[in-house]
């Protein structure tokens, strides 16, 4: 029997790092001990926010898209996933998984992008009403792992942040650790070099303690 009705959970970490797999298998395993479950991610995971994802990931030749729309496009998609689907799903008593949420803006905009701190904060803030995660899984790999994975799958070619040079990836998973490091008790630091099955196996174990 769960302990706790409407359960915020996020996944995160650099490119390539298995989270969206991870996302599918733990919905698998708390469905089987009867929970309901939204799968979801960011940017994106509202018709609207979608669109903005298409524009944040895409490449524009004609003119450059600055680091502080970046910003307000990644709150801006995140403000209205917020209130259109994920604050809705945790009021009617389900699990949100997350794939990338606030902690990502950290990440990207704050540390990768040197976009200040307090700025981020505060809009990560206002965007998500407040509400954070009540766990985060922090799926940890090095840039060039992740990237060999990346280019495996690849078939249409790198998006504009994966496009982005090996040193602002480095910092994006620095940034990640540094905010594990800060928030222990809400983050789960795991390896992605390891196996996908043992993975699920530690993230369900991480689960059945928070949960059940
Ligand atoms: P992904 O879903 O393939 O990980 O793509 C989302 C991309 O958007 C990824 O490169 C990380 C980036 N991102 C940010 O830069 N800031 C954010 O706040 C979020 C949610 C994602």
């Amino acid at each position: 029997m769960s302990k706790i009705k409407g359960f915020f959970i996020t996944f995160e970490g650099p490119e390539g790092a298995g989270k969206s797999s991870q996302v599918l298998k733990l919905a698998e395993y708390l469905t089987s001990r009867g929970l309901e479950c939204v799968i979801t991610r960011e940017p994106g995971g509202t018709d609207l926010a979608e669109v903005i994802r298409g524009v944040v990931k895409s490449h524009h030749t004609e003119e450059k898209l600055h680091n502080e729309t970046e910003l307000l496009l990644m709150e801006a998609a995140r403000a209205q996933h917020v209130r259109e689907k994920i604050l809705p799903a945790l009021a009617a008593g389900k699990v949100v998984i997350c794939d990338r949420f606030s902690d990502s803006t950290c990440a990207y905009q704050g540390g990768a992008r040197n976009m200040s701190m307090e700025t981020v904060d505060y809009l990560n803030d206002f965007a998500s009403a407040g509400r954070k995660p009540d766990l985060t899984i922090l799926m940890d790999l090095a840039p060039e792992a992740g990237f060999a994975r990346i280019v495996k799958r690849q078939s249409e070619g790198f998006d504009r942040f994966e496009n982005e040079k090996l040193e602002f990836h480095r910092k994006v998973r620095q940034s990640f650790l540094h905010l594990a490091e800060r928030e222990p008790e809400r983050f789960c630091v795991i390896d992605a070099t390891l196996d996908r099955e043992t993975i699920a196996q530690k993230i369900r174990q991480v689960i059945d303690v928070a949960l059940f």
